[in-house]
């Protein structure tokens, strides 16, 4: 690369102010030293497709997990969208029991009826052929009862772009090898899926609430993963991606600085989150995600105490 490509504003011409250039300040948040991860390494366990969604980060995840100690007996996600942190933790025994917590009225009919209607869904799901006029017909529908309710989130999540339930988002056109509206529909995975969901459902707790309230009253011994819709520092991502997408930001970090539970957070990159962390004296290291467009991105992953240390 030549100099001028890699120092932009140092000025033109090739004269003498070259060599007075300052170098780039050091990058202040350190990189994590597990690798970017391939996603297909890590078991998939959330039947939902989710925008945002953490399966890049279950290697840290476990780290951090397996390094609490006492081992924690519940995890606490208030923020659980497709809950893929939540459902390894239990189905991996790093954690004794979960609670998630999500605001999207969706999103939570499908979490209800996974656990307390199991094997019905996964009938629900072998018998569906998910053709355009049956999606259609079904995002029409109002659903009778948590169960129907549940359903159409799933098959709505799965046949939408990037699996996005907000309003204004649009189903897949082409899809896999051309597959369309069943590119992402394999009733055997999903159903196998949901089965070790219900398997699991005596240690899944899932409520249809504020995850901000819940932070204000943490049950003693509990550790929580945060990972909240994020649109600060210009961003708006999380307007399109979510329904529930308005977070007072300033106040979950006020509020994990009050309670006691040790918590892992992630972020996008952005002046105003790691002003946060240095204002909380908080950690944070930078993880590498391929975004849908396989550009790698890094992420924020935010502790109370180093993940690595020195
Ligand atoms: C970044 S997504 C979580 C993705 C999740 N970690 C996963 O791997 O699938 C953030 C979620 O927070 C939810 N949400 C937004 N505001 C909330 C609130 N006040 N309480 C609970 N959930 C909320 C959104 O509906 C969205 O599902």
């Amino acid at each position: 690369m030549s100099e001028g490509k890699s120092c932009p504003d140092a000025g033109g011409g090739g004269s003498s102010t070259a060599l007075s250039r300052v170098p780039a300040p050091a990058d202040p948040i350190p990189v994590s030293p597990i690798p970017a991860v391939n996603v297909a390494s890590v078991p998939q366990r959330s039947p939902l497709r989710y925008p945002g969604g953490k399966t890049w980060l279950i290697p840290h995840i476990r780290h951090w997990l397996k390094a609490i100690e006492p081992r924690p007996k519940l995890l606490v996600e208030p923020f659980a969208g497709g809950g893929i942190v939540s459902l390894t933790a239990v189905m991996e025994g790093l954690v004794d029991r979960c609670l998630m917590v999500e605001l999207d009225r969706d999103v939570a009919a499908f979490w209800h009826a996974a656990l307390r209607h199991g094997p019905e869904l996964c009938e629900m799901v072998r018998g569906f052929q998910p053709t355009r006029e049956a999606v259609d017909a079904l995002s029409r529908q109002v659903p009778a009862n948590v169960l129907e309710h549940g359903f159409r989130t799933l098959v709505l999540n799965r046949t939408r772009r990037g699996g996005i339930l907000a309003p204004g988002a649009s189903l897949i056109r082409s899809g896999e090898c051309g597959m369309g509206l069943a590119s992402r529909w394999y009733p055997g995975t999903l159903a196998g899926r949901l089965s070790a969901v219900a398997d699991n459902a005596g240690r899944i707790e899932f409520s249809e609430s504020d995850g901000m309230a819940l932070l204000e009253g943490m049950p003693a011994g509990a550790v929580l993963f945060v990972d909240p819709p994020y649109n600060a520092g210009g961003k708006r991502a999380g307007q399109r991606l979510y329904a529930h997408n308005e977070i007072d930001h300033a106040r979950l970090f006020t509020l994990l600085a009050e309670t006691k539970a040790a918590f892992l957070m992630t972020y996008d990159r952005s002046d105003e989150i790691e002003d946060l962390v240095g204002k909380y004296g908080f950690q944070a290291i930078q993880v590498e995600m391929k975004n849908t467009h396989h550009a790698r991105v890094p992420e924020l992953v935010i502790t109370r105490e180093r993940m690595f240390p020195e």
